[in-house]
């Protein structure tokens, strides 16, 4: 059917545009010529006859058939390159990174959690975790956790190979190329002293499904999403940005494109100037208007007694409303009343971990594990917490013990499926993420994995889907 596709199709583009926006939240222009072309790809490579048989072939689809992966993959190109932003990186290396370190050095509290939202192939927090190398003498007594995300499978595929063309690396010095790259014929291949720094997910900003402890996405000091916010539209990006405050500590940074700016008034941000560069800090004050609400809301749970199912039901919505203080204030004045005392360790667990109290929180789980032994989600729990502290090899365990407990833990076997492709053993970790993707596609779409978190089965099954995806390309 190949050329006999008609030219002048804007009704279907208006609709593929539609569809685009609803899955995904990019903006795509009806008009632009790149969806005419990528349209037409899809025809021409899946044999569809017609356009009107092709879209409604994706209008019947997921994000997961390779007719929609080829439109995301085609519209997300975003050829990036190390140390893009001179003025931001800047920021980072001689303000923020300086400033955050001797904080946190002062507080004894060594540990840094970094996202990049929209990576990319994987330049910017790459080019951050090459900063970070560079300011930390002592880095091996840190903790830290550098994140990038994307919903590009190929791109986080190249990601995570760590080989760039010698155009990814026309910004960057000299003795900064000889330090971290090995030159392999026209390539050059990452070293594994920054590229091991790095961890990568995938994840659609669109869903509703962050921060989360599941994939790490959870008390950032920083957030750096520079040109996503170009595909999305206002409501989105405000829908966005009310989950990325969530996801920052207090005073926690944002950093968007150069062209990009928000309205800091209708978000909880405050815009800080540093040279030429914005940096958008998430506003301590809204922790003490969150106390208030969290007090009057503790207070009027406190003038009742409960039953164990009203109080699992309260928790829990605290909990996916991300509001970490107000679990804790609730269950100090509520928690007794909960017949059920492993759970109620588990809560207290999970709202510590959110806060950063990631030792604490291991102590909770352990208390839960001793009160029942047979919980695998106690030892989920305990194994999320301990990726936190970079001990994989406990987490390990943990996740072995759930998996022991319950074959068909979804969560565990995806972790674990992640841990052991981190680990080198791709087709090993490949096999527990088919499991994991097999069991979660039996599960009803609709329900949540957990009463704790917000995360569907159906979304489930989407990530799993892709991150299989991204290691398939790897093996
Ligand atoms: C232009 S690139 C920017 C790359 C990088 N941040 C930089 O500035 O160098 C935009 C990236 O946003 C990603 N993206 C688009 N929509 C997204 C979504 N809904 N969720 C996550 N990432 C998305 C694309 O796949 C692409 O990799």
């Amino acid at each position: 059917m190949k050329n006999n596709l008609p030219n002048n199709n804007l009704e279907q583009l208006n609709k593929l545009s539609e569809l685009i926006r609803e899955r995904v939240g990019i903006v795509v222009d009806p008009n632009l010529s790149s969806l005419r072309i990528v349209f037409k790809e899809i025809c021409d490579s899946f044999n569809y006859s017609s356009y009107d048989a092709c879209l409604k072939a994706l209008e019947k689809s997921n994000e997961m058939t390779p007719e929609f992966e080829h439109l995301v993959n085609a519209l997300t190109v975003g050829e990036s390159y190390f140390f893009r932003d001179q003025a931001q990186t800047g920021f980072l290396k001689d303000f923020f990174l300086p400033e955050i370190i001797e904080k946190k050095r002062k507080d004894q509290q060594k540990i840094l959690r970094i996202w990049s939202a929209g990576c990319a192939s994987g330049q910017e927090i790459y080019t951050i975790a090459i900063l970070l190398n560079e300011l930390l003498s002592d880095k091996y007594a840190w903790d830290v956790h550098l994140l990038g995300t994307d919903i590009n499978p190929k791109m986080l595929a190249n990601a995570i190979r760590g080989t760039y063309n010698q155009w990814s690396l026309h910004a960057t010095k000299k003795s900064i190329i000889d330090r971290y790259f090995i030159k392999q014929n026209d390539h050059y291949l990452l070293l594994p002293v920054v590229k091991n720094m790095v961890k990568f997910f995938y994840h659609n900003l669109t869903q509703n499904n962050y921060p989360s402890i599941l994939t790490q996405i959870t008390n950032l000091d920083l957030i750096i999403c520079r040109n996503v916010f170009i595909y999305f539209d206002k409501t989105l990006v405000n829908d966005v940005l009310g989950h990325f405050e969530k996801c920052l500590v207090p005073n926690g940074g944002l950093l968007l494109g150069s062209a990009e700016y928000i309205a800091t008034l209708e978000n909880n941000f405050v815009a800080e100037q540093v040279n030429s560069v914005t940096c958008y800090r998430r506003r301590e004050i809204t922790v003490n208007k969150e106390t208030k609400e969290q007090k009057k809301r503790v207070s009027s749970a406190f003038s009742t007694l409960k039953s164990d199912q009203t109080i699992i039901k309260e928790v829990a919505a605290l909990l996916t409303q991300k509001e970490w203080q107000a679990t804790l204030d609730y269950l100090k004045e509520f928690g007794s009343q909960l017949s059920n005392k492993s759970l109620l360790l588990q809560f207290q667990a999970m709202a510590l971990a959110n806060l950063g109290k990631a030792a604490e929180a291991i102590e909770f789980c352990q208390r839960s594990i001793e009160l029942s032994q047979l919980d695998p989600h106690a030892y989920l729990l305990k194994a999320l917490i301990l990726f936190d502290l970079n001990n994989d090899s406990e987490a390990e365990k943990a996740l072995r013990q759930a998996l022991f407990l319950d074959a068909q833990f979804v969560e565990a076997q995806y972790r674990l499926g992640l841990l052991l492709i981190r680990q080198g053993k791709i087709e090993k970790g490949l096999n527990n993420l088919r499991i994991a993707l097999r069991n979660a596609e039996k599960r009803d779409a609709n329900q949540r994995i957990h009463y704790m978190s917000k995360l569907t089965f159906s979304q489930f099954v989407n990530i799993l889907h892709h991150e299989i995806l991204i290691y398939e390309q790897l093996s």
